[in-house]
């Protein structure tokens, strides 16, 4: 089974954690380097949040981290604290060990000199068609890259988007989904680029839901430094789920994404031409796809591959026996 090279450009955000230990325990990925932008939380914080997941998965070789944008290419920042918690990662602050001190100790934070866009930037173009970028954040960073190297930019393999609601209704607002309703302006430079996207709306990741009974049962019969850290990161948001919907559940968003990279069968992929709402009213953020039943030569040429069916029970089983096993 080869191997891809990943980045992943991230804003934890749980499910962005989660992701990364999805990408850590698959032997079909490897981790080549990780991207900050601001999103769910601050950069800064994001940041502090990938040196923290790096501890606890104690990846070796450890990927370099590279700080991104701070805030969108033209509009303020708004966080989602209110759903991951004051640091993003359901207040991880909250846990001690038996000796009273922290659970989780502030991280060692080595960081890569070069901002996120220029790592990107060297990383592919020093491996032309060999490197998937998976963007599970706001996509300010993919959009600067582009922006500053669009030859280099080219030499990318694939591009893996979570974000985007098709048929779907948004998370953020009616229309709209977090990462595109954050940087809708980026995502419309990304999604005209020409560059080969896949992207993965709510369409199928509200498809493929954790629930706190499957945590409690790992953390129960498994254990392990990882499946605490899952359990400790999603009780508080397993709480606002319950009271919000009824159902301790949450959607694994961006572990999806990676799931359409360890395993491309996992998701069916269909071409659409789709374009971002940038207008500051009712429908900032709507991702728009032209699906009419129409002669192709008579619309807009399709500009990226969607996913609008997924194998949820096999995803969520694969993502529950990856984060049980034991760390390399
Ligand atoms: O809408 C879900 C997306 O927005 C996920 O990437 C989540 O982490 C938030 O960033
Ligand atoms: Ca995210």
């Amino acid at each position: 089974m080869p191997t891809t090279r990943v980045i992943i450009d991230t804003d934890p955000g749980i499910d962005d954690a989660l992701a990364l230990i999805l990408a850590f325990a698959s032997p079909e990925v490897s981790v080549e380097a990780i991207t900050t932008v601001a999103g769910n939380v601050s950069v800064s914080q994001a940041t502090r949040n990938v040196c923290l997941l790096l501890d606890v998965v104690d990846s070796h070789p450890r990927p370099p981290v590279a700080k991104g944008a701070a805030r969108p290419l033209t509009r303020p920042l708004r966080t989602a604290q209110r759903y991951h918690g004051e640091d993003g990662l359901g207040e991880l602050f909250r846990f001690k060990t038996e000796a009273g001190e922290s659970r989780y100790p502030d991280p060692r934070q080595h960081l890569a000199p070069q901002p996120a866009p220029a790592l990107i930037i060297e990383q592919i173009s020093a491996a032309p068609g060999e490197i998937v970028l998976i963007c599970i954040g706001p996509l300010t960073n993919l959009a600067t890259a582009i922006q500053t190297a669009p030859a280099e930019m080219a030499k990318v393999k694939e591009i893996v988007i979570m974000g985007g609601a098709i048929q779907a209704p948004g998370n953020v607002t009616p229309v709209a989904e977090f990462n595109m309703h954050t940087d809708p302006e980026a995502a419309g430079l990304v999604f005209a680029s020409g560059l080969p996207i896949t992207l993965v709306p709510l369409d199928v990741t509200q498809r493929v839901l954790l629930t706190a009974e499957l945590i409690d049962a790992l953390v129960r019969h498994v254990g392990g430094r990882v499946t605490q850290f899952v359990h400790d990161a999603t009780e508080r948001l397993f709480r606002i789920e319950q009271d919000r919907t009824g159902r301790a559940a949450t959607p694994l968003h961006d572990p999806l994404a990676i799931g359409a990279v360890i395993d491309p069968s996992l998701v069916t992929r269909r071409p659409f031409y789709v374009q971002v709402e940038t207008g500051a009213g009712p429908a900032q953020g709507m991702t728009i796809a032209d699906r009419r039943q129409m002669l192709e030569k008579e619309k807009q040429p399709p500009n990226l591959q969607v996913c609008m069916e997924v194998d949820a029970g096999r995803f969520v089983a694969i993502f529950l026996e990856r984060i049980c096993r034991p760390l390399t």
